[in-house]
């Protein structure tokens, strides 16, 4: 199932240290090729030697203990792998690599690996609940890192509660799953906007709508971890491992689009842009006069998805977001053909348990044809991948 995969295997210090013997011998009676990188407390749980003797190879704890063919390991490894698993992750080594730390070889290597990277947290439970390592381990989801959740039950440290290294059979078959899914969009450059546009007012005002931006930072993320080049425009700011180009307005979100569309394999328009901007932004705060009214003069947007439809090549595909709030399956069908693009994902911005801000959505993929596919409530990240699909085939 590993056949000619390097697997990468960080391992932290943590009594869950000696359940990775397990997973090495799992991966190597899959074929994979194993190089170990301990942390030096790693080694006071398990030795280098039972750790070598199963990976067959040599097993790295310090930066500096031997440069060969002047090439640094940390950026060696990094280059040579395929993906970096770090388990036991320990509290400590999760903290450091969310804030760019690089104090020791598995530290540095996290800091410059590019592909895929799943952590599998083990912990005492109060660790695991203290709130800034809960915010280190959002900080690493939020940048499309994975993780294996720890199990509940008893602790070595005696305690009852999560903290427990999830099964080892877990970490493996993610790894699987991982390596297989990350080679479905290779070589495809895949453009995804996201959010609501901001319309400028004046200085300190602006229209905008409740876009959260999550379902297109969803479909950034998983065709990222699909192999994919990902480039997204967002009027969220977010930091993420491949190219973010941050917007405010319409007219910023189609000159970025224009310039990232000419040499991509997909666009996909999730972001609620905005129909309109005001005729004039004015450059000082508008002051509150003694009428009771205000007329403000707003000018139609550019259409960013129908200009681009017109534009695109035979093999590009494109997919547009249908928010409505009425007749969703009707104004769906003519917004497909209205704006000419492949594919129209459709939503109910009306409900409250999905779309805006929400972490679900229940939406409707229509295709030119007339072919509807119904995709049931679930999870955005849920979505994104069968969104995704339609740019392959299973
Ligand atoms: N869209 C766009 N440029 C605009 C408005 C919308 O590119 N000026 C894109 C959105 O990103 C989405 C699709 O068009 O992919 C549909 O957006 P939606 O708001 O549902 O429709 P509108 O075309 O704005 O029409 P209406 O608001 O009247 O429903």
């Amino acid at each position: 199932m590993l056949s000619g995969k390097n697997i990468l295997l960080g391992i932290c210090g943590g009594i869950a240290a000696y359940k990775i013997c397990f997973l090495i011998r799992k991966f190597k009676q899959n074929g994979a090729n194993v190089q170990v990188v301990a942390t030096p407390n790693a080694l006071n749980f398990v030795t280098k030697l039972t750790l070598q003797t199963l990976s067959q190879n040599e097993v790295k704890v310090d930066e500096f203990e031997k440069i060969k063919n002047f090439s640094p390991e940390h950026i060696s490894f990094a280059d040579s792998s395929d993906i970096f698993v770090i388990a036991p992750a320990t509290a400590n080594t999760i903290s450091k690599i969310a804030n760019g730390i690089c104090d020791n070889l598995l530290t540095s290597v996290a800091c410059a690996f590019t592909k895929p990277m799943i952590f599998a947290p083990a912990m005492n439970t109060n660790m695991w609940k203290n709130s800034a390592v809960q915010k280190n381990i959002q900080t690493l989801k939020n940048k499309g890192f994975r993780f294996c959740d720890p199990e509940s039950g008893f602790l070595a440290c005696g305690y009852n509660g999560q903290g427990r290294l999830c099964d080892v059979e877990k970490i493996f078959n993610k790894v699987v799953e991982t390596l297989k899914n990350g080679s479905k969009l290779k070589g495809k450059k895949i453009v995804v906007t996201a959010g609501g546009t901001r319309e400028k007012i004046d200085s300190v005002r602006f229209l905008s709508n409740y876009s959260s931006g999550k379902m297109g930072i969803a479909i950034a993320d998983t065709a990222y971890n699909q192999g994919a080049e990902v480039v997204l425009i967002s009027t969220v700011k977010t930091s993420k491992p491949y190219k973010v180009v941050n917007v405010d307005s319409a007219l910023e979100m189609k000159d970025a689009v224009e310039k990232e569309f000419s040499d991509s394999n997909c666009l996909i328009m999730a972001a609620a842009v905005a129909d309109y901007r005001a005729k004039e932004i004015a450059e000082q705060k508008i002051k509150k006069t003694d009428e009771d009214e205000i007329t403000l003069t707003f000018v139609k947007n550019p259409d960013i998805l129908k200009e681009i439809c017109t534009k695109k090549g035979l093999e590009q595909i494109v997919i547009g977001f249908c928010a409505e709030s009425q007749n969703l399956i009707e104004n769906a069908k003519e917004k497909i053909l209205a704006k000419g693009c492949n594919f129209l994902v459709a939503n109910d911005i009306s409900r409250k348990d999905t779309g805006f801000s929400s972490d679900y959505n229940e939406v409707l993929i229509l295709d030119k044809n007339g072919n509807i596919n119904k995709l049931e409530k679930t999870l955005k990240t849920e979505i994104a991948k069968e969104i995704l699909k339609v740019l392959y085939c299973d």
